[in-house]
């Protein structure tokens, strides 16, 4: 199926994955040599639920966290409605059940996200369902939104109004009324919502790909939004017909009443390895220049009419620079968090910085538009 192989992006996340003056640094050694060879030797997901168990012990993160937290008023930003001390997010997924979002704010992400969230709690899809690919730093995964479902995740999320203004909630459903459901129960404890039409797992989900069926969904939504709404689209393979139809799912979205939209969600692949329908979405690396691509076109289509957030192979702060040039108002990553650990997010702000001060620019607004840095 789809995949976008580039040399350029490959080898230099393979072998240089964050160049910066930090890389050397006791937190990110200690990560590289223990913890992470400790937490791949197991199965992926068992590795995940004991990263995040070790994140939800407030002496470890606040360990980890040292020197991380965002100070540098330069790298603010403001954007439909939030302000927020980095553009630089954690995707959806990470926190699919809403535990650890003060842990990540506090190791340098500016905003993150909870979820996804559906209505009924569910399993997801049988196991295996999720494959690292660290010889090109990507992720494999066919979860299919296993969760805890709204009632749990709605009092997890009322215990965390600390983290509210920097947190995101994702969340979804096969019909408008759950999502409307999760959606007026969800907004309150959270600076926006991101509405997930397009994880490759859960097939009910497309149905909004039809726009007349989208502009309904969010026209509905709008109607009862307190908080900026974000559409997470699916990425369109490199035929015209699914960029064409993309494109349309963008534009529907800011004009029937979206603040912005997330691009993208995991690219649609195959693999045998993959629970009982091999199929499932890839993330990481591979994804980089695509969402570059997919950031400057939407953008071009849709003006200044909403805020993209772009999300698809984000590691580095050189990658951050792009997309905030291509006129992307913040990033989210997933995969780079996985491959290198709780000092990225610090790293990519001190990068982030650095290059600003080369460029003799102190906003991150005005990072659009300029060349590579
Ligand atoms: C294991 C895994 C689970 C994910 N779960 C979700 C999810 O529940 N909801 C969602 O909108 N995106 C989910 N994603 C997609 C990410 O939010 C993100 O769009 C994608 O991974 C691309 O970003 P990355 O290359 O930085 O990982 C998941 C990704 C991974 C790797």
């Amino acid at each position: 199926m789809v995949y976008y192989p580039n040399g350029r992006s490959s080898l230099r996340h393979r072998y240089f994955p964050c160049v910066t003056g930090w890389e050397k640094g006791i937190r990110q050694i200690v990560y590289r040599n223990l913890i992470k060879p400790l937490l791949f030797s197991m199965d992926a997901e068992r590795s995940h639920s004991m990263g995040e168990a070790m994140m939800r012990v407030p002496l470890v993160w606040s360990a980890v966290s040292v020197g991380s937290r965002v100070t540098a008023p330069e790298l603010g930003t403001e954007f439909a409605g939030l302000s927020l001390p980095t553009p630089l997010g954690m995707a959806a997924g990470f926190d699919k059940e809403c535990r650890v979002i003060r842990p990540l704010l506090s190791m340098g992400f500016g905003f993150a996200t909870a979820g996804t969230v559906t209505l009924g709690p569910r399993p997801g899809n049988p196991p295996p369902r999720v494959i690292r690919q660290p010889e090109r730093f990507a992720i494999l995964n066919a979860l299919g939104f296993p969760g805890p479902g709204l009632e749990i995740a709605e009092q997890r999320l009322a215990r965390m109004h600390k983290a509210k203004d920097r947190m995101f909630i994702s969340i979804a459903g096969t019909i408008e009324d759950e999502i409307i459901e999760c959606h007026r129960r969800l907004q309150e404890h959270g600076a926006a919502i991101e509405l997930n039409i397009s994880s490759p797992n859960t097939a009910g989900l497309r149905v909004f790909h039809e726009p007349g069926r989208l502009r309904a969904l969010i026209e509905a939504l709008t109607r009862e939004k307190t908080v900026p709404l974000f559409v997470k689209l699916p990425p369109w393979s490199r035929e015209d017909g699914p960029r064409r139809e993309s494109i349309r799912l963008a534009e529907t979205s800011v004009s029937s009443g979206a603040d912005g939209l997330v691009i993208a969600n995991t690219h649609p692949i195959e693999h045998e390895g993959l629970s009982a329908s091999h199929r499932g979405g890839l993330s990481g690396a591979p994804l980089t220049d695509h969402t570059a691509r997919m950031v400057a076109e939407i953008k071009a289509a849709i003006g200044g009419d909403g805020d993209v957030i772009a999300c698809g192979g984000i590691f580095t702060a050189e990658d951050v620079w792009q997309m905030l040039s291509l006129g992307a108002s913040a990033v989210q990553l997933y995969t780079a968090f996985i491959y290198e650990g709780p000092g990225l997010p610090g790293r990519i702000n001190r990068g982030l910085l650095k290059m600003m001060k080369r460029a003799e620019i102190t906003n991150v607004r005005d990072i659009r538009g300029l060349p590579p840095g």
